[in-house]
């Protein structure tokens, strides 16, 4: 087979979340049993790019509008990667150091996905699949459908994979002419709620749909962002795929970004070594159990609600606990857990940003991972934190329902139903209680160690489904 995988990010190349290691670690997987696999992204100017060669294989201008943007593909040589990598270089849409956030990102990955077509049309070998992934490449399936332009890949089959249906890429009818010209009698397709939605159209066009996990398919049926209608609607194409982690990268065992590697057998030692190291680096009390949140700053992970249930917890002069939060994002919500560094120096500290090295000994180094999500389709990190032995605290949403199991249930991680720092508060208080059990929390993070997270499974499931549509 060959696939192509188009997508924002991939990890190594340009990471901002999850979408980046699903891309890059499924896309390795594909290749190791065979297949051909190529990952396209756009070309930003992130250190790896810098890092590695490229040599260029096309080059033309993509039509936006009244705009002609100049571009080119350009092709990885000589790279660890085991997939085949294509970046499309827009360079006046491009050549920035961030991913999204930008006031023309509707005109960027509008770009994107044109010029990737108007590169695959001239290519020989067709894929035999495209998997499309979020909102950004999720126009891709109605262009191939219906744009006069690209009839020579109507018979290529696409597979959109929803990682985050809170972000739908919606834009105004005024921008309709940067569609390359499609049959004007399926302009209805483009419509949801007066505007142009990228996620619908892509959930409409695309011969099948894949979610990051089972549960979070049931929840977008009745929760899902003012599209429940539309994701009941091609229920029928759709099926919730939960994701694997890469254990190669997340290995404690081999890992060299920690203090100390260790396996399941000596976990006490291998833990406490991580611990020690890490309290050092952030000023905190090693003697103490220690909670980490990682990852993007923003409500949806339940981040808002870190501030108040770090001040609730540390507030008594016996402080039974540290708290450390590696993230970024919101500017508010970065601010406010910066303020409380100097309260409660000592037990508490916060770092702004995203290091994926550290990531790594945060996970190592700590006790229990918090994640109180409002909503996550899958959510990788609590997978990350049972291979280093660490306990996650989850709400029971999306994908963490479908992967955290609670201590009473016969599990290995705490589970809390409200996305509320009463409930925080409460999880918390049942994870320092278990902590004192110390012969029982040996036990469960040896048991979260050996859980099976691998992609083997998950790739099957893929196969299965790009079988089905290729039929
Ligand atoms: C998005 C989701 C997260 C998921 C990841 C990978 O970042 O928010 O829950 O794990 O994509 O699919």
């Amino acid at each position: 087979m060959k696939i192509i995988h188009i997508s924002a990010e991939c990890y190594p190349v340009a990471k901002v979340g999850g979408l980046a290691d699903v891309v890059g670690t499924l896309s390795r997987y594909q290749s190791r049993e065979g297949h051909l696999v190529q990952v396209v992204i756009p070309c930003y100017e992130t250190n790896f790019i810098k890092e590695n060669e490229f040599e260029t294989v096309f080059w033309s201008q993509v039509e936006l509008g009244n705009f002609n943007f100049p571009f080119s593909v350009l092709k990885g040589v000589k790279n660890d990667l085991d997939f085949e990598l294509y970046l499309i270089a827009i360079p006046e849409l491009f050549d920035r150091a961030e991913i999204y956030g930008y006031k023309d990102d509707i005109e960027r990955f509008l770009s994107f996905q044109k010029a990737f077509l108007d590169w695959l049309i001239t290519v020989n070998d067709k894929p035999t699949i495209i998997n499309c992934h979020d909102h950004h490449t999720a126009l891709l399936p109605f262009m191939i459908n219906y744009a006069s332009k690209y009839v020579a890949l109507k018979e290529v089959p696409t597979l959109l994979t929803v990682h985050n249906a809170i972000y739908q890429g919606q834009f105004g009818f005024d921008k309709l002419h940067y569609f390359p010209n499609y049959d004007l009698s399926k302009t209805d397709i483009l419509q949801w709620n007066g505007c142009i939605n990228s996620m619908a159209v892509g959930l409409r066009c695309a011969r099948a749909i894949t979610t990051v996990s089972p549960n979070y398919l049931n929840e977008i049926n009745y929760s899902g962002n003012g599209m429940e209608m539309l994701f009941n609607q091609v229920r029928y194409k759709s099926k919730g795929i939960l994701n694997g982690i890469d254990i190669e990268i997340w290995n404690p065992e081999t890992d060299s970004k920690i203090a100390y590697n260790y396996t399941a057998e000596n976990c006490e030692v291998g833990k406490s070594k991580n611990k020690q190291k890490l309290c050092k680096t952030f000023d905190l009390d090693p003697e103490k159990p220690l909670i980490c949140f990682i990852g993007r700053l923003f409500p949806e992970k339940g981040a808002d609600l870190l501030c108040e249930f770090s001040k609730k917890s540390l507030s008594e002069k016996d402080r039974e606990l540290n708290i450390l939060i590696l993230g970024s994002g919101n500017r508010d919500i970065e601010e406010q857990l910066t303020d409380l560094v100097s309260e409660y120096n000592g037990n508490y500290n916060v770092y702004i940003g995203f290091s994926e090295e550290l990531a790594h000994l945060i996970y190592a180094g700590s006790d229990f991972l918090l994640m109180p999500s409002r909503t996550e389709s899958c959510g990788l990190n609590q997978m990350y934190a049972y291979r280093y032995g660490t306990i996650p605290i989850v709400r029971s949403t999306g994908g963490l329902k479908d992967t955290v199991v609670d201590l009473d249930e016969g599990g290995c991680g705490i589970c809390f139903n409200q996305a509320s720092v009463e409930d925080m508060i409460k999880a918390k208080n049942r994870a320092l209680e278990f902590y004192k059990e110390e012969e029982k929390v040996i036990t469960t993070r040896k048991s979260g160690m050996r859980l099976n997270h691998s992609w083997k499974k998950a790739y099957q499931e893929y196969l299965e489904m790009y079988n089905l549509i290729i039929k």
